[in-house]
């Protein structure tokens, strides 16, 4: 039997890709996201290129109840969840008074609030069958704060905090926890976080391909509980360590600012 997966975030980018990663190596997958005609099409196309079994279920994650109702509705149906891709999540850009607080609280919401409880529904049963899977899209924004996305760097500081302190604690249980970090890739991120032309976005990124196959075979082959993909990621998210907080926190502003 296949194992499944479920994939939060799955109608585009990194989820997307994922998608199909998980797909292509015969795994059944539950796709979620709030655009349910993306959905339908991706779970169609799944079905014909790779032969497995697709469920779509859609969901607002940023409403307070979205999280429990999707595993209500996913036990209901009887499929048993192996692997957990907590991918869903979206950044915010512009000084912290002139933002929009309400667009803040959904990406807490999102990034924070569901990534944990969905975490806490499926992990308890994956403690309990002594097997399981957990990845956490984190970001290297995890590692330090970053001013003109203030909310954002620290609901990944969250993601990756959390992920390592779940992986202690579940190891021993068989269930192995992750936090994903990508840099800066190419996906619809950017346009939803209005980062088009910050230097960061304009200085190079990754591709969504090379993001998830990195993160996938890590994943899988492994035993990392941090996987940050390309070389110079690496050596960023590394190097600051030695650097004064104040002093990275000044260079990521300068890094976030428009062109
Ligand atoms: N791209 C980057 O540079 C980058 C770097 C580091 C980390 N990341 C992280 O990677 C993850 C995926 O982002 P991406 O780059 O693939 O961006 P993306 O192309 O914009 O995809 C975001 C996904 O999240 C879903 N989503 C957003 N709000 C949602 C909500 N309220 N309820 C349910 N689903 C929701 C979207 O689906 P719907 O709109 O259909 O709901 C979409 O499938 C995020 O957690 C992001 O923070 C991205």
């Amino acid at each position: 039997m296949n194992k499944t997966v479920l994939i939060t975030g799955a109608s585009s980018g990194i989820g997307l890709n994922f998608s199909h990663k998980f797909a292509g190596s015969g795994h059944d997958v539950i796709l979620v996201a709030r655009s349910e005609g993306k959905l339908q099409t991706l779970s169609n196309e799944i079905e014909n290129k790779y032969g497995v079994k697709t469920y779509v279920f859609t969901s607002d994650l940023s409403k307070p109840d979205a999280s429990k109702k999707l595993f209500e509705e996913i036990k209901a149906q009887g499929i048993q969840v192996d692997i957990l891709i907590n991918n869903a999540g979206f950044g915010l850009f512009g000084e912290f008074e002139q933002t929009d607080l309400s667009k803040e609280l959904d990406m807490i919401q999102v990034n924070i609030t569901a990534l944990t409880e969905l975490s806490k529904y499926f992990g308890k049963e994956m403690v309990k069958s002594k097997k399981g899977q957990i990845l956490n899209v984190a970001s290297t924004a995890a590692f330090q704060p970053g001013p003109l996305m203030a909310v954002y760097y620290a609901t990944k500081a969250y993601v990756l905090s959390f992920s390592e302190a779940l992986a202690n604690e579940w190891a021993p249980h068989g269930v192995n926890v992750t936090a994903l970090c990508p840099g800066a890739t190419k996906t619809g991120f950017s346009d939803a976080a209005e980062l088009q032309s910050s230097k960061l976005f304009q200085s190079g990124v990754m591709s969504v391909e090379d993001v998830v196959e990195e993160g996938y075979k890590q994943m899988m082959t492994s035993t990392k509980t941090v996987i940050v993909p390309g070389m110079k990621n690496r050596i960023l998210t590394q190097s600051i360590r030695f650097m004064p907080r104040k002093m990275v926190t000044s260079i990521v502003r300068k890094v976030q600012e428009r062109v």
